[in-house]
């Protein structure tokens, strides 16, 4: 089976992170997020991913030089620009020259979902297009459907206004697409999956849902994002777990972290208090600082207090400042 893996967007929610490091690159437990979820397309059966690239292709290059990632081969299809989601699975599916039923998943989306069962439910339904679905508290801020007692869709509405969503149940970013999909999306054109060609498959009868209460999180934002790294901590997920500190981090046996990762090659001084974080590869936390909640890959200065917060490679809290529930450097 052959996956298209969406990985061009600008993650501009994870601004500053994303100004050296692009969104899917980010570590999620010590490994590139693309990482973690090619593994689990693999396990679904998955052996051949495109990955439907834009801004910033060279990190994904570089990190898979031989076209591998585990067991699955990977090939990269570069959007001359960025085509929006449905354009950039379409320019990936040619360049790749799929012909037959494919996974698409976005490049954030942290779950346990197993491929192999959506790609049942597609076949049994014998749907065009079949989607992961996830319940929540709040589905407003995500694409919301309703569906009929059959698994098919009835309506797919992208961010509906508070209290009028159909369910609570989401798109959860994961879907197995019959080649016909493709045709229905413009060539060379900005077109989005859901706000366009979903609603269009919904019309015609063809989509389907596959409801699960498998972990799932849209690393896409920062809380999500600490909450992905911290969960495999807490043996929350089925299949994945990691270390607190990873082989390279150099954390003083004076300092006290609690709940947090620490990446390679960061070092964490004497005398700081770290709690709830994560601390990047290249993070420097200088003595006695005290970090919480917070995401940090470049300089926080000795005695410094940071809170909520955020601090790109790019970015240098000095001795003794405080920073909270802000980024820097600043982003509009
Ligand atoms: P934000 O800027 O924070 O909204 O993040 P994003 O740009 O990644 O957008 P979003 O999370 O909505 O995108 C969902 C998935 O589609 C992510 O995996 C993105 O990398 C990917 N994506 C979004 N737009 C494009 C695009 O134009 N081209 C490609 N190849 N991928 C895209």
């Amino acid at each position: 089976m052959r996956a298209v893996v969406l990985v061009g967007g600008f993650g501009t929610r994870l601004r500053p992170l994303t100004n050296t490091v692009p969104k899917p690159m980010l570590p999620v437990g010590h490994r590139p997020m693309i990482a973690r979820l090619i593994d689990r397309l693999a396990r679904g059966g998955v052996t051949d991913v495109v990955l439907a690239l834009g801004f910033k292709p060279e990190p994904f290059i570089e990190a898979f030089p031989d076209g591998r990632c585990g067991d699955v081969s990977l090939t990269y299809a570069v959007e001359p620009e960025p085509l929006d989601t449905a354009g950039a699975i379409r320019f990936a599916a040619e360049a790749a020259g799929i012909d037959d039923t494919f996974v698409v998943a976005n490049g954030d989306v942290m779950t346990d979902l197993d491929v192999a069962g959506l790609v049942a439910t597609h076949r049994a339904a014998g749907a065009e297009a079949t989607v992961h679905l996830i319940g929540v508290d709040d589905p407003s801020a995500f694409g919301v459907v309703e569906i009929a007692d059959d698994g098919s869709i009835r309506q797919f509405v992208e961010k509906p206004a508070r209290g009028t969503e159909p369910s609570n149940l989401i798109n959860a970013g994961t879907y197995v697409f019959e080649p016909s999909v493709l045709a229905r999306i413009p060539s060379g054109v900005r077109v989005s999956i859901e706000r366009e060609t979903f609603p269009s498959i919904v019309a015609d009868g063809g989509m389907f849902g596959h409801s699960t209460d498998d972990y799932w999180i849209d690393a896409g934002v920062p809380d999500l994002y600490r909450a992905a790294n911290l969960d495999l901590l807490g043996g929350r997920r089925v299949h994945e777990s990691a270390e607190a500190f990873a082989p390279g981090a150099d954390v003083d046996p004076a300092a006290t972290v609690t709940n947090t990762l620490v990446g390679a090659g960061a070092r964490i001084e004497a005398g700081t208090t770290v709690v709830d974080s994560v601390i990047l590869p290249g993070a420097h936390i200088g003595a006695r600082a005290q970090v919480e909640s917070s995401l940090i890959m470049g300089r926080v200065g000795a005695d410094a207090t940071v809170i909520e917060s955020i601090i790109g490679a790019d970015g240098t809290l000095d001795d003794d400042d405080h920073l909270a529930y802000s980024t820097l450097p600043e982003v509009d």
